[in-house]
């Protein structure tokens, strides 16, 4: 496999070719997700939801995100990683976003970070971009803010937000961003905002008219049977089929049958 680079996705919209993308948070997820030829792993800060049942993606900290990334990043052969900047790890300063990039890269061997906003973190996003590490966006719904926001349902849907979204956007590209992530806007804004731009928009909950998808990966393999919003594809439904397996597993070690004269020493 040749190896996806910031670049290549570029191209990829050029070409009019969808970009795939997923989450993963640990070495053998990874793995799988990189085999299925995934053309880009986000390590999340969803992780605090995901892995570490938090309510919200504000507790992960840097050194958690870093110790995920790097379990991904081992699993790799083609995807390109994307490590998320936690909430709390680039807001206060450019420089305190610097050094928080830096760890990522340093620490983790991710090859790229994905930050929340606009123009409020333009200063940051300079910074990193001017240290050769490449900076993915992410707009719309960015749920770092959701206490600002106080809810999760879609955004930008008034023409203030959508403009300044539209902005953003192109503030985004004009910076250096090699991607933007979209999350939970109207279908038509997010089309447009993806022809406004010739970096990749990359969609959550933000409809077919942009040049790529993310899903939370142990969404989309249906193992969170709770949370069940419009935007999400259940591809599976892992929680029901892995019940089954540990009940049966539970169920033969009961009745003496597991483990079998073949299964011991
Ligand atoms: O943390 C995450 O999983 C994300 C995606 C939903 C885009 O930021
Ligand atoms: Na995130």
């Amino acid at each position: 496999y040749k190896r996806i680079t910031t670049k290549s996705l570029v191209d990829m919209k050029s070409r009019g070719e969808k970009i795939s993308m997923l989450t993963a948070y640990d070495f053998t997820m990874a793995q799988i997700v990189d085999g299925a030829g995934i053309d880009v792993i986000l390590v999340g800060d969803s992780a605090s939801n995901v892995m570490a049942g938090h309510e919200t993606t504000l507790p992960i900290t840097l050194d958690q995100m870093i110790y995920h990334a790097a379990s991904v990043v081992r699993a790799i052969n083609r995807s390109l990683v994307v490590v998320d900047l936690p909430f709390g790890s680039y807001q206060s300063d450019a420089k305190e976003a610097l050094r928080s990039a830096i760890r990522i890269m340093k620490e983790s061997g991710g090859h790229a970070v994905k930050m929340e906003g606009g123009k409020e973190i333009k200063d940051s996003i300079k910074r990193i971009l001017n240290a050769g590490i490449p900076v993915m966006g992410h707009l719309g719904l960015t749920p770092q803010s959701i206490y600002k926001f106080g809810t999760y349902t879609v955004r930008a849907k008034e023409e203030t937000e959508a403009k300044q979204l539209k902005e953003d956007a192109l503030l985004l590209e004009k910076l250096g961003c090699f991607a933007i992530v979209l999350e939970k806007v109207p279908a038509k804004l997010a089309e447009e905002v993806a022809k406004s731009v010739s970096i990749p928009v990359i969609g959550i909950g933000a409809g077919s008219g942009v040049d790529g998808q993310v899903l939370v990966i142990h969404d989309m393999l249906g193992m969170n049977t709770e949370f069940s919003p419009r935007f999400l594809r259940r591809y599976m439904d892992l929680h029901t089929e892995m019940t089954k397996a540990l009940q049966q597993y539970s169920t033969d070690i009961k009745s003496g049958d597991f483990p079998n004269e073949n299964e011991q020493y």
